[in-house]
């Protein structure tokens, strides 16, 4: 595990976008996984923002979400659908059918999570990157704390912890939907490389228990203490914890 000091959020946008390009510029036709929410906007843009200048390209660039709401078409502008058309995918050169979504309004939520499971199952090798954040209880993607580790794509009830930091996106809890689809801990944990972005304070002690707690399903960032090669990019608040307990273990 290498842990990534950041003096701020911008920082950890151009170090997380550093990460990225170079990735794509080392491999064309990288498969990445990738994160909605407020931590990656700065990432995206930093992305588009390289793209923009030419030193990067998507046109052989494969792309996989790691979750989407029950509910909400890609139309509604809280779905992580327009979320990454908004953010990334509509403003690079990538092939629309080289992106893959999750979609929230499928008649039958079991059947869309077993295809969404082969496909990914389909990817020789795996993903060669994960971009992650991580909830305030610790989740990634939507596999929220559990008694067990849920390995591929499946519904699941969002806590009430999750509708309540997400609220800020919907303006009210009650618009907030109560579910949603997620891909499991299997394709998460068998991509080659993993990029885990934090930022705030009001995520430093999860942070901490999730990089040298126990590992178990009750802090789903936990498990990726286990991965082979984990980068994780954070900044001075995030890693506040981090600093007092384990100094030695940034970088
Ligand atoms: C969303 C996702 C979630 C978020 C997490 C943090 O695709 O994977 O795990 O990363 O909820 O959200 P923010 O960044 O809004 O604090």
């Amino acid at each position: 595990m290498n842990i990534i000091f950041c003096e701020d959020y911008e920082e950890m946008s151009r170090k997380a976008a550093a990460i990225i390009a170079s990735q794509i510029i080392l491999k064309p036709d990288s498969v990445l996984g990738l994160a909605t929410g407020s931590t990656p906007i700065g990432l995206y843009e930093e992305l588009v923002s390289k793209y923009n200048t030419g030193e990067i390209s998507f046109s052989r660039v494969q792309t996989y979400n790691l979750d989407e709401y029950i509910g909400l078409a890609p139309t509604h502008d809280q779905s992580y659908a327009y979320f990454m058309n908004h953010y990334l995918l509509g403003k690079i050169d990538i092939d629309m059918s080289n992106t893959h979504l999750l979609f929230g309004m499928a008649k039958d939520i079991d059947q869309e999570c077993q295809n969404y499971t082969s496909k990914l199952s389909s990817i020789v090798g795996g993903l060669d990157f994960q971009i992650l954040g991580m909830g305030h209880n610790g989740h990634i993607g939507f596999n929220e704390p559990d008694s067990k580790f849920i390995l591929d794509t499946h519904c699941i009830e969002l806590t009430d912890e999750t509708i309540q930091a997400n609220s800020r996106f919907f303006g009210d809890t009650d618009l907030v939907p109560k579910r949603a689809i997620t891909m499991g801990i299997r394709p998460i944990m068998n991509a080659k490389q993993i990029l885990f972005i934090v930022n705030g304070s009001d995520k430093a002690e999860m942070l901490e228990r999730a990089l040298f707690g126990d590992v178990t399903p009750s802090v789903p960032a936990s498990i990726l203490q286990m991965h082979r090669s984990l980068t994780v990019v954070a900044d001075r608040e995030a890693l506040r914890v981090v600093e007092q307990l384990h100094p030695e273990q940034i970088y």
